[in-house]
């Protein structure tokens, strides 16, 4: 957040006196309502527009015969940027602009049309998060950005996921929301064209990105969890990691339950977590548990769409 502060009229250190205890985006608003200022958003300085307008020049350069070009979106500058330089240089190029379900300001502006502010949730994309878009980027976006694209935060943790294993690069949330929305088949309208994704950064911690990548194994069928009902014998147990080890699958995590079950209590329900290769091998997990042990349960992704787009199991399996 860049502050514009008319030191004349006031003095700027009172307020961080008077509002010590919060954060540098509240102080804008507490002197933007309680006294005369000027507060801009960093991404709605034309600087800074300007500045994000070079990598539309780059594209150019080195892909002349782009048909599309696909920005993350969070105050609009990047995608701004991009756009007016692109549509000077090459008009016919299409610019889509993506954001989040959890945070898309910029497309309820649009759909408004006119600035709203909204209630930021937290999210993994959290550097495209803003609770409201700046003005220069509203009115370029909305005469020059082809569509903009929401896509579910879940396809997020899958796109880094997607960009470590396939192109070997470590990118935050906000960076990869552009693979995201090609992943979730977000763009059918651009299949055999030539498009550039924006990929913008890098910084995300390696707790955020260690979940991410759990997220997208279990989302990819490379992690499975299910539940089995073994009887409470002697060896059952061994039975059941035998058939998992013999199957080539890797067991991860394992949580043993007699004290909740219901019925018979010389059964013992156990929930596992294995590591297939891919989810041709995890099908083949799920039938062979389900052929030694009828009733198990596979309710997870990636045997469900709950929470993911519908077309993405069936796009998996076929
Ligand atoms: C990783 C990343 N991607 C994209 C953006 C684009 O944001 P904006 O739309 O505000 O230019 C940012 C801005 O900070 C960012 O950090």
């Amino acid at each position: 957040i860049c502050i514009f502060i008319l030191t004349d009229t006031f003095n700027f250190n009172n307020i961080l006196t008077i509002q010590q205890d919060i954060s540098s985006f509240s102080y804008v608003h507490f002197a933007v309502e309680n006294i005369s200022i000027f507060d801009q958003n960093s991404s709605d300085h034309p600087n800074i527009i300007e500045g994000q307008g070079s990598i539309g020049i780059e594209i150019i350069e080195q892909v002349p015969a782009v048909d599309a070009i696909i920005v993350p979106c969070g105050g609009g500058s990047l995608l701004c940027g991009i756009a007016i330089s692109i549509k000077h240089l090459k008009p016919d190029t299409e610019i889509y602009g993506v954001e989040t379900d959890k945070n898309c300001s910029m497309v309820e502006s649009l759909r408004k049309n006119e600035r709203i502010k909204m209630n930021i949730s937290s999210t993994i994309a959290d550097e495209i998060a803003v609770p409201m878009v700046g003005v220069n980027t509203f009115y370029n976006i909305k005469g020059l950005v082809d569509k903009m694209i929401v896509v579910k935060e879940d396809w997020v943790a899958r796109a880094i996921m997607h960009i470590v294993k396939e192109e070997k690069l470590v990118v935050e949330g906000a960076g990869s929301v552009t693979i995201a929305a090609i992943m979730a088949g977000l763009f059918p309208n651009l299949k055999g064209k030539k498009v550039v994704c924006v990929i913008s950064g890098g910084n995300i911690n390696t707790t955020i990105l260690a979940r991410a990548l759990e997220r997208g194994m279990a989302a990819e069928g490379r992690l499975v969890k299910f539940k089995v009902t073994v009887s409470d014998r002697p060896g059952a147990n061994s039975q059941l990691l035998k058939l998992i080890a013999n199957g080539g699958y890797n067991l991860v995590r394992q949580f043993r339950d007699n004290s909740w079950i219901e019925g018979d209590t010389y059964t013992i329900e156990t929930k596992l977590v294995c590591e297939t290769r891919n989810l041709k091998h995890a099908l083949e997990l799920k039938r062979i548990i389900e052929r030694a042990y009828p009733g198990s349960v596979f309710e997870t992704e990636p045997f469900n769409d709950k929470r993911t787009c519908p077309c993405y199991v069936k796009k998996l399996c076929s």
